[in-house]
């Protein structure tokens, strides 16, 4: 009868624009808004959230190029890392580069004994910014293959997992009494993509991107911008680490096919804060993580 077709057809239609309107959204207006937009229009001015941004991990790639990009927007930086002589280097260069006043802190984020001094050290600072970075990756290899996973597994989380924690404790309470600042948590692609030969890694950047959002619904009301980056390949030290000891040159080519360079996924995704709670950061991997998501 013809009114039971209009009965099924008018909701049949309405679920067919909807679910149109949400994927020209997720895969039109989100990226030209986050890769266009946003890159010209800039919705957070850093030097009016206080004084200081402290990077975590901030000696070499993403973590270096973030404490590079925060002091040439006019902050003044704290790197927090493991290698003493890293670290002296990293304030030479910012200091050269950008004019500004850096602060070092030696810590090894696999101990959990180390977040009473960094407390001391922070404190009475006015932090603008925090860029929960540290990050270590795990050996490659089926799960069952892994030689010391228990060890390695406390490594992981302490690092991955521990840090973002203790770090986001000790700087969200002033900048909440303030009502504004911004901390920037590091996740992965790898948090919502199955990948085979790396396990436990991944699991400790879905925590990363779990914790971010539980946060930002609890704080929402607060001023403080809540932000995960959820990279793909970029190439640095640890990307260096999951190729094999001697890679052939196919393999080399590929991992530079798929990956960006920390300066160029830092020069976007620093943009990007403020206008998305969660994204890739960078164009390349916006497109790479779509392909990704249709294929596995
Ligand atoms: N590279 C990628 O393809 C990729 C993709 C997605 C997400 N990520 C994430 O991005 C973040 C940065 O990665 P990256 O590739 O830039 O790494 P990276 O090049 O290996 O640099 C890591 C930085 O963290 C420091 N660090 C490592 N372990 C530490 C520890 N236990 N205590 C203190 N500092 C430590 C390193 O210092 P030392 O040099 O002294 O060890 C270095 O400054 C990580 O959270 C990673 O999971 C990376």
């Amino acid at each position: 009868m013809w009114y039971m077709d209009t009965y099924l057809t008018l909701p049949l239609l309405f679920v067919g624009l909807l679910s149109t309107f949400l994927i020209i959204k997720q895969v039109v207006w989100v990226p030209f808004k986050l890769y266009f937009i946003a890159q010209h229009v800039k919705k957070i001015q850093f030097k009016s959230l206080g004084r200081w941004a402290v990077v975590t991990g901030a000696t070499d790639g993403l973590g270096k190029e973030f404490a590079r990009a925060l002091a040439n927007r006019g902050l003044d930086i704290v790197l927090i890392s493991r290698s003493q002589e890293k670290l002296n280097a990293a304030k030479q260069e910012i200091i050269q580069d950008f004019q500004r006043t850096v602060k070092i802190i030696q810590a090894d984020f696999m101990d959990t004994d180390i977040y009473d001094r960094i407390e001391k050290e922070l404190s009475g600072m006015d932090i603008a910014v925090l860029v929960n970075n540290v990050g270590m990756a795990q050996t490659f290899s089926p799960f069952l293959g892994i030689p010391n996973i228990g060890k390695e597994a406390e490594e992981l989380l302490n690092v991955n997992c521990v840090s973002v924690i203790r770090m986001t404790k000790l700087v969200l309470p002033r900048m909440v009494e303030k009502g504004k600042g911004v901390i920037v948590n590091i996740s992965s692609c790898l948090s919502d993509i199955n990948a085979e030969n790396i396990n436990v890694y991944p699991a400790t950047k879905s925590f990363v991107s779990r914790f971010s959002k539980s946060l930002r619904k609890e704080q929402r009301s607060a001023g403080v911008t809540i932000q995960t980056l959820a990279p793909g390949m970029i190439r640095t030290k640890m990307l260096n680490s999951f190729l094999t000891p001697q890679p052939t040159e196919s393999e080399i080519a590929q991992h530079r096919q798929f990956s960006v360079l920390p300066e160029a996924y830092v020069s976007y995704a620093i943009n990007t804060i403020g206008w998305e709670d969660e994204c890739d950061g960078h164009p390349k991997h916006f497109i790479i993580r779509l392909l990704l998501k249709l294929i596995l």
